[in-house]
């Protein structure tokens, strides 16, 4: 088979696909930016046969007006920004509203979203008692995969997918909720009792308060603190079609609410070849320290791929450079660090780690660079968090990036159910044998 593709310079022109004797047409599908695609579907009405791509190397599942990603120049861009704009300049609610309705608010527009954000904050008391019956050692993850299937048992008003006024407020109360439900989850587990969001408190200082104040002190929380905490959020809030913003979409295409979407965007979110890596970082980190601090033997074991050794934090499917949110969140662990008198030797040892990667041909031939879990760990236990909260932060900041997601695809009028073909090879047709023949 071969594929020619169209001309670029003249606008994409569609590509033919030759399948034997027979050339098919495939209509193009125009970018703005990267790669324009090649329309497949009527594959296999033309010719029998379906496209195989394990694990989506070269398929795109929709297109889509929110993130750009150049991978190969480490770019990001939410709704044409740059993130590096948006890191320095803006407030993680503000790029929540970008990223769900599209543009930059209004004074008054972002006043509103705030104030009705902010009057949602709060969790009734059955609520919190579901999340207190949960076994206190659960895993932080999945407390949060329970608590937003809750929402759905308290909220049905809002679960009508069709219904935009009911998707715009599961919108609101996911927001709202979501720093209260993680800080609860945070506070459980460390046995302290659960506190109340404050009206106008502020988005993160209310979730940073709510979180770390302790019992019977007044709360003396750094500005730095609520300062990097709202970076960090704006860094992870969407990053295309990765894996839990596919699941999301997937579940929501079979017209599923936004909670039940969330909640299996959240465990997808879980693994530790995703969002679960920040918490692996650490962990390896704290291997490497542990065992004498002898980072280039470490080196050596992943290169070899000894007992699937593998860098946490670094390498990524689509950046094949450094990855633009690593490179903020390092900027930042120093400062960040300093401010909150933390000196870590973790941060130290992953200095290193990144020193002997990027001068070694392994990683350099595979273009491995860090990733943005490779830092963030450093700052999350600089404040205070235990590892196992470290992937609940960043479903906290990839919300609305998934309900951004969710809405475009429940509104695109090309959208249909998600459900990929298969190669089958397993047994051809065999007759079924007797109990007593066997
Ligand atoms: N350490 C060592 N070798 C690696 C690593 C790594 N972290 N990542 C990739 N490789 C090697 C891999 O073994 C393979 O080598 P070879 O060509 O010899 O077989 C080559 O690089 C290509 O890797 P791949 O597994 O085919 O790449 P992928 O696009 O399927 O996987 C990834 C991407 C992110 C799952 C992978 O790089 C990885 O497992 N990284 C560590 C986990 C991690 O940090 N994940 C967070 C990703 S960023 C945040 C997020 O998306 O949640």
């Amino acid at each position: 088979m071969t594929v020619p593709i169209g001309e670029r310079g003249l606008g994409p022109l569609p590509g033919h696909l030759t399948v034997g004797e027979e050339s098919i047409e495939l209509p193009s599908v125009p970018a703005t930016a990267g790669s324009d695609g090649l329309a497949i579907s009527s594959l296999l009405a033309k010719t029998g046969k379906v496209t195989v791509d394990p694990g989506f190397m070269n398929t795109a599942a929709c297109t889509s007006d929110i993130t750009f990603i150049d991978g190969a120049q480490g770019v990001l861009r939410y709704r044409g920004y740059p993130i590096e704009q948006l890191a320095a300049s803006s407030s993680f609610l503000e790029v929540a509203y970008l990223l769900i309705h599209g543009d930059l608010p209004t004074h008054h527009q972002l006043d509103e979203f705030v104030e009705r954000i902010d009057r949602h904050m709060y969790l009734p008391e059955d609520f919190r008692e579901i999340l207190s019956i949960q076994p206190r050692a659960s895993h932080p993850m999945a407390m949060l995969g329970v608590a937003i299937h809750t929402m759905a048992c308290f909220y049905p008003e809002s679960m009508d997918p069709l219904n935009p006024a009911a998707v715009d407020l599961a919108t609101v109360l996911l927001l709202a909720k979501m720093p209260t439900m993680i800080s609860y989850i945070h506070r459980r587990a460390a046995g302290y009792a659960l506190l109340y969001p404050r009206r106008g408190e502020g988005y993160v200082h209310n979730f940073a308060r709510m979180t770390f104040a302790r019992p019977g002190e007044a709360a003396d929380l750094p500005d730095a603190l609520a300062e990097a905490l709202d970076t960090l959020l704006i860094l992870h809030a969407d990053h295309e079609q990765n894996c839990s913003t596919s699941t999301v979409r997937l579940v929501g295409s079979a017209q599923a609410n936004l909670y039940a979407s969330i909640a299996a965007g959240v465990a997808a979110l879980s693994g530790p070849l995703h969002g679960g890596a920040n918490e692996a970082v650490l962990e390896m980190l704290a291997r490497i320290r542990d065992s004498g601090r002898d980072v280039p033997s470490f080196m050596t074991k992943v290169k070899d791929k000894q007992d699937g050794a593998k860098l946490m934090g670094f390498g990524h499917r689509v950046y094949k450079n450094y990855d633009p949110r690593a490179a903020i969140v390092k900027r930042s662990a120093d400062k960040v660090l300093a401010a909150l008198g933390v000196r870590d030797e973790l941060l130290d040892i992953a200095r290193e780690v990144e020193t002997i990667a990027l001068a070694d041909d392994y990683f350099i031939e595979r273009k491995l660079y860090p990733n943005v879990d490779f830092y963030t760990g450093i700052i999350y236990r600089a404040m205070g968090f235990p590892s196992s909260m470290f992937t609940p932060l960043f479903a906290f900041g990839r919300l609305p990036g998934w309900i951004a997601q969710w809405r475009e695809m429940m509104t695109d009028p090309t959208t249909r159910i998600g459900r990929p073909r298969q190669v089958y090879v397993g047994h051809a047709k065999r007759d079924f044998i007797p109990w007593e023949d066997r």
